[in-house]
């Protein structure tokens, strides 16, 4: 299983140095990729523990101010970028467009794209869900030749279930996994949204699942460790 961490805006240097620490100790056979915030990436240090990004420039590079390229990434050692998510589309308003050169600058830097999707409240009430992911999916990943498709880790996270405590049911998951793996089916999928040590315990009954893609959860260590050991 792919376990990827998404610590968000959250850790200064000094809480990250700890928090560190604390995260290799954890024991774990699944590949865990811990992705923080720009300011902290020079300052993870692991044997075991993969790196990754939150967010790459959408240029390749040049005279644009507070950005990052995927090649200044790759000289940091990171392995893996999220790019599409749901907070990045809302607050920054990245469009499609802006997602797919994100992932060409990043495929040609052999960093692996994690690709968030997910459908809003409003869009799952009104049926739309499966149509909105194919879409997000289509736009982003339908010019890649195969050998690059197969890098894509994509991360399904409905906008509804982050940070709110709310998950959908087995049925609900299980559904939109089976539409995104009869398209990709030979990229990992991940499920993000509200996944705790606690709901862990039914989320594994869905075998179609990858991995996960925790946020909240990724900056409690004690409850992380008791979460790996459920899996
Ligand atoms: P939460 O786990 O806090 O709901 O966040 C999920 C997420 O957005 C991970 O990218």
């Amino acid at each position: 299983m792919i376990i990827a961490l998404n610590n968000k805006c959250n850790l200064t240097k000094e809480e990250f140095l700890t928090y560190m620490t604390k995260l290799n100790e954890i024991q774990s056979k699944h590949t865990i990729i811990l992705c923080p915030s720009f300011t902290n990436i020079n300052l993870y240090s692991s044997n075991s523990i993969h790196l990754g990004a939150q967010n790459v420039s959408s240029y390749e590079e040049g005279a644009y101010t507070g950005e990052i390229s995927a090649k200044q990434l790759k000289k940091l050692g990171v392995e893996y970028c999220i790019v599409g998510h749901s907070e990045r589309r809302i607050y920054q308003k990245e469009t499609n467009t802006d997602i797919k050169y994100k992932i060409t600058h990043l495929l040609q830097e052999n960093i692996r794209p994690i690709l968030c999707i997910g459908e809003s409240k409003e869009e799952r009430e009104s049926k739309m869900a499966d149509k909105v992911i194919l879409q997000e999916l289509e736009s982003a990943l339908s010019d890649l030749k195969k050998e690059d498709l197969n890098k894509i880790i994509i991360a399904y996270e409905p906008i509804w279930a982050i940070g709110t405590g709310f998950i959908p049911n087995n049925d609900e998951i299980e559904e939109m996994f089976s539409i995104i793996k009869q398209k990709y089916p030979d990229n990992p999928v991940l499920y993000g949204g509200s996944v705790n040590q606690n709901n862990i315990e039914e989320l594994k009954k869905i075998s179609s699942i990858d991995g996960y893609l925790l946020g909240g959860l990724s900056l409690k260590i004690n409850e992380l460790q008791t979460f790996v050991n459920r899996l």
